[in-house]
């Protein structure tokens, strides 16, 4: 929250943006034409601003007919944002099932397109989650069908999901056809260098988007990261497909 507070009074951006929080968990966030009902299960969503902010800038052209995946999507901002912003085909925020109503009530009370906006439980790891994100967005994964980009904001802070939320980039990843995306604040240096052990082991890198891909209204260099992470050879990718083992 310090880190939030941080951000949103350091730039009356923000303001202009007619951003409005009043308390940590309050009733509503009003960013732009979009209005969000946040519980004490989701956290103010900056990351999710910043994030939502990188794709517009630098996915305006190409996200039109395509499709999106968010992964532990909190309130759903980034999902919604995207939805209304640049018209993907399908976007589908996921999260734990617990949290599935709250991005449900968002995407009503933004008033998003029904065959467009879908959410869906997916617990990371989970195999059977996984198909029905899938079937929700239309694609055939069996068929070699993918999603075309993969977001996350703010996840890379609990260790011991990150084997499973890995393992589900995995799966998601398809070498050459799509992309993921994830954007986090600085918590604790070691719990990102887990995190990027974990993906090394699936044969990912990562690199840095650098301060002219954000839209510096919305980003404070040093405070918010975003990531692009990928792999170099397709035959890497190859071998998670055999990788359903670790799934449960
Ligand atoms: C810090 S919140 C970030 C929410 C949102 N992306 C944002 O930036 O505002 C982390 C999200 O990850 C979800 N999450 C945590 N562990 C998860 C898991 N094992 N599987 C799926 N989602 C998970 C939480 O429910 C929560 O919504």
């Amino acid at each position: 929250m310090e880190e939030y507070q941080q951000i949103t009074s350091s730039s009356s951006a923000w303001q202009r943006n007619k951003l409005t929080i009043s308390q940590r968990f309050q009733e509503q966030l009003v960013f732009e034409d979009i209005i969000i009902k946040q519980t004490p299960h989701t956290e103010p969503p900056s990351c999710a601003i910043v994030l939502a902010k990188y794709v517009y800038k630098n996915q305006r052209q190409k996200l039109r007919g395509k499709k999106v995946i968010e992964l532990g999507a909190g309130c759903g901002f980034t999902t919604i944002y995207l939805s209304q912003k640049l018209h993907p085909s399908k976007i589908v925020a996921t999260d734990l099932g617990s949290v599935i109503n709250i991005i449900k009530e968002n995407i009503d009370l933004n008033r998003c397109e029904k065959q467009q906006v879908h959410c869906n439980e997916l617990f990371w790891g989970n195999k059977e989650n996984l198909q029905q994100v899938y079937e929700c967005a239309e694609i055939n994964n069996k068929e070699g069908e993918a999603f075309d980009l993969i977001l996350g904001s703010d996840l890379i802070y609990d260790f011991e999901y990150f084997a499973e939320l890995v393992q589900t980039l995995d799966s998601l990843y398809k070498f050459g056809r799509n992309e993921i995306l994830f954007c986090f604040t600085h918590r604790f240096s070691d719990v990102e260098r887990w995190f990027k052990e974990e993906l090394e082991k699936k044969g990912f890198k990562i690199e840095y988007a650098k301060d002219d891909e954000f839209d510096l209204e919305f980003y404070e260099s040093g405070k918010v990261f975003l990531i692009k992470i990928f792999k170099e050879r397709q035959d890497q990718e190859d071998s998670s497909e055999d990788d359903d083992s670790n799934y449960s």
